[in-house]
């Protein structure tokens, strides 16, 4: 360690961070060339059209900073979208936002709002985003912990968390990594526990195109009480297999959304001005996001298919790109510890779910990403047929 470095003694401010599980996953398939279904990102190409459209925008010249709150054509889309898919209305001068991924979004929605010992709420298994960002806010983070192996919101005990200074919940669905929606009485209860009380609700809905055998995504904007009192992060990452592009939005109130542009504005600024354009077109066309859910239903049922030859048990799936399994057939060790074995052993990278608790909690339940090609698939699966 450096003289300088010693001498300040410098205190963290996220003392518990570190490298993340899915950074640590994805070299270790790197080092042991074992096929990669640990992080979610997909391992085939976008829409060509899409890169041609990207490629056009840069060629005429649209190279330089767009507005701050992203391309209004974009936003008109968007709010078109959200009016059609969940009847509710944004409008796209004052209550859209185009951020650097919905990771930004989901940063900026908590830094604009929590103060110190505001009280969080959040559910576990929860994407590893939402808890550094509001402790680095001073907020307090109250984690529920949804009951595996169904992973429902036990709503009496959120009830029980909720006090003076709880001020914001967030939701995510469907969810990474269990793949569960919210279903409507979940929405109920939210109505019935934010009533006449000043919590806000953070809904992160990257998924909501990925959803399953027939499931309706549920979006906080469709339902007046909670829209009034919600931000949306959304990704075109995960709509448009473009996950290293880092495009997403948040839609809000106005009166949240002012907030929300104060920090965005010395934050990010704007957001990369032809992948706006683009995506902007790419969006006109509706088959574009509509088909994805059976696009992904398909690599789901194929993966599902192949995996019950293993000797895992598959949990259910009803949207987003991961399938979680149980291994009590298999072993009992730890579900870290079996994780490390498959990429090291058997070829095969993993996320142990137990990474998205902040207790570490153990079902013994591995989370497997199926947004790859076939091949990788079914090479994956004879690798964990062996197990
Ligand atoms: C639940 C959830 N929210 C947000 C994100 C972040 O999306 P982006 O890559 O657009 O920042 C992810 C990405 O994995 C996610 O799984």
């Amino acid at each position: 360690m450096s003289n300088l470095a010693l001498n300040m003694q410098l205190k963290s401010k996220l003392p518990g961070v570190s490298t993340t599980i899915f950074t640590v996953m994805s070299q270790l398939a790197a080092q042991y060339k074992a096929i990669n279904l640990s992080q979610g990102f997909p391992d085939y190409e976008c829409s060509p059209q899409l890169v041609e459209l990207v490629s056009k925008y840069m060629r005429s010249g649209y190279n330089q900073y767009a507005p701050m709150a992203g391309i209004l054509s974009l936003r008109e889309r968007l709010s078109e979208k959200q009016e059609k898919l969940h009847q509710a209305k944004y409008a796209p001068d004052t209550e859209i936002t185009i951020t650097a991924g919905g990771t930004q979004a989901i940063f900026t929605s908590i830094a604009c709002l929590i103060r110190p010992d505001d009280e969080v709420i959040i559910f576990e298994p929860a994407y590893d985003s939402y808890s550094p960002a509001v402790t680095l806010f001073g907020g307090l983070v109250k984690p529920v912990e949804l009951s595996a192996p169904d992973y429902k919101i036990d709503w009496l005990q959120v009830a029980k968390l909720i006090n003076d200074k709880t001020r914001m919940i967030i939701l995510n669905s469907p969810n990474n990594p269990t793949g569960r929606t919210l279903a409507e009485e979940d929405m109920l209860e939210l109505i019935r526990l934010t009533r006449d009380t000043s919590i806000l609700i953070l809904s992160d809905e990257v998924y909501e195109h990925l959803v399953y055998d027939g499931i309706k995504h549920l979006s906080v904007s469709h339902y007046p009480e909670l829209w009034e009192r919600s931000f949306i992060t959304a990704s075109f990452g995960k709509l448009l297999h473009t996950t290293g592009w880092k495009v997403g939005y948040c839609l809000a109130p106005e009166w949240l959304m002012k907030e929300f542009r104060k920090v965005h504005q010395f934050e990010v600024f704007s957001v990369n001005s032809a992948v706006q354009y683009a995506i902007s077109d790419f969006l006109q066309d509706e088959r574009n996001y509509l088909e994805i859910s059976d696009f992904f239903q398909t690599k789901k049922d194929f993966f599902l298919n192949l995996m019950l030859e293993t000797r895992f048990d598959m949990l259910p799936c009803q949207g987003s790109y991961f399938q979680s399994v149980q291994y009590s057939r298999i072993s009992d060790e730890d579900d870290t510890a079996l994780a490390m074995r498959l990429v090291k052993e058997f070829g095969v990278a993993c996320i142990p779910v137990s990474a998205f608790y902040s207790k570490g909690t153990d079902h013994q339940v591995l989370r497997f990403c199926f947004a790859k090609k076939q091949e990788t698939l079914e090479k994956a699966v004879t690798y964990l047929a062996k197990v």
